[in-house]
């Protein structure tokens, strides 16, 4: 096996894949299940002050895969599913929740997994930083704030979650309490509902953060056309492995900005390779919940297999050295302009005449000439006709070899 090992924030981490907090770190039981899948880490399910927090998880968890068509499909995992759903917080109260992650911390000591705190209040800042040194006071060595919880967003009145990472001041003040209450690295998980994400990490570093999660989930609506109704009764989460390039901007453009902030990567990462995508766009560790859900916690191990696989067969000399690859060599729309023009190109020997590419042609390139589709010099490169050829007669040629 390669060595899989990365730290981040001077913690060390065996390999980068990491257990989100969700259900899958419900309690120190279902920690446990994680660590021995083999995880490098864990985010335990997040700790709260707030009663309606903690009752949402006790009595309205509720959650649907859903299909590409957008309905449930029993006993069938579409790769490309969608995870609508709701729940809420860690289910017991501080003091109870303390023993969880004792136990649990002491189970990921002896199999060199680091378990990660995750605290939430709704009492302002002074509740922020108490949470959070319960959680240092338990052994741990990491917290991340979660001001990305999509749910206190259609509850009245609930100040957590992303009600405070879209408030303008509240992730700031919350950061600066509990800066200033542990000595512990402290990262903020952040809600994509925001403007830009590259100043919001700008701000809560700014304000004490030493690393950013990037991201929590989207607030969603799905309809149930039968009855007229939203699935699910209303508003809920949604992610799933289709929002992945959404993420993937908001870990890259963070890890162009900032190449020295720390990022762990979080919605819509699906596996191995996926686990490899958010490290090239800047993440060093990255966070599974949806797919694992689904999967069962062995599937953590297959994962690891697939990460270990790809930094085998490219004889990495460490998995640093992949993180932010891919972000770097991101061109800027002024640079793709300076590039040398593409242009579609026809395999005579593989057309059959069938006229798709020149119908699909918006840019009126690919005409009929002579009996034959010929591309004609309005042509951009733009590669739909590539794309939606039947026969795989069309290729883009030109551009910038890589
Ligand atoms: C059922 C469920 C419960 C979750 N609970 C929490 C939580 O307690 N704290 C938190 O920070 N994130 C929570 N999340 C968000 C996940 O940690 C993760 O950020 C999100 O699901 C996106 O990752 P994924 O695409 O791998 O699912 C939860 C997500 C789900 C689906």
């Amino acid at each position: 096996m390669a060595d899989l090992s990365i730290e981040f924030y001077a913690v060390r981490f065996k390999n980068p894949v990491i257990a989100a907090s969700s259900e899958l770190t419900l309690n120190a039981a279902n920690m446990r299940r994680c660590i021995d899948a083999g995880v490098g880490g864990l985010v335990a399910k997040t700790l709260t002050d707030s009663e309606a927090m903690r009752n949402q998880t006790r009595k309205n968890s509720k959650w649907r895969f859903l299909n590409e068509k957008h309905r449930v499909s029993p006993g069938k995992l579409p790769r490309e599913f969608f995870f609508y759903g709701r729940s809420g917080l860690a289910e017991e109260e501080p003091a109870e929740w303390a023993v969880e992650l004792k136990e649990a911390a002491a189970c990921a000591e002896e199999h060199d997994a680091v378990v990660i705190g995750s605290a939430a209040s709704s009492s302002g800042p002074a509740g922020w930083a108490e949470l959070a040194k319960i959680i240092e006071d338990c052994g741990i060595p990491l917290i991340e704030l979660n001001f990305g919880c999509p749910h206190p967003s259609q509850m009245v009145g609930e100040k957590t979650g992303m009600v405070v990472g879209q408030d303008p001041e509240a992730p700031c003040e919350a950061m600066a309490a509990v800066a200033g209450a542990v000595s512990i690295p402290v990262i903020t998980k952040l809600t994509p509902q925001v403007t830009d994400m590259v100043e919001m990490s700008r701000r809560v570093r700014e304000a004490g953060a030493s690393a950013v999660t990037l991201t929590n989930r989207f607030v969603g609506f799905t309809v149930d056309i039968e009855n007229e109704r939203p699935q699910l009764y209303g508003w809920a989460g949604v992610g799933g492995p289709w929002i992945k390039p959404l993420s993937l901007r908001s870990v890259s453009k963070t890890h162009v900005a900032m190449p020295d902030l720390p990022i762990t990567g979080s919605n819509g990462c699906y596996d191995g390779n996926e686990i490899l995508e958010f490290m090239m766009s800047g993440a060093r560790i990255v966070q599974m919940c949806s797919a694992v859900m689904l999967k069962g916690y062995p599937y953590f191990t297959e994962v690891i297999r697939q990460v270990d696989a790809f930094v085998e067969r490219k004889e990495y000399q460490s998995i640093d050295q992949i993180v932010g690859i891919a972000a770097r060599k991101a061109l800027t729309y002024d640079e793709i302009m300076a590039l040398p023009p593409e242009k579609a190109e026809i395999d005579y020997d593989l057309c059959v005449d069938c006229g798709i590419c020149a119908e699909r042609c918006y840019y009126h390139s690919t005409r009929e000439s002579d009996g034959r589709y010929e591309v004609g010099d309005t042509c951009r490169g733009c590669g739909l006709c590539s794309t939606v050829c039947p026969e795989a007669a069309v290729s883009i040629v030109g551009g910038r070899v890589l």
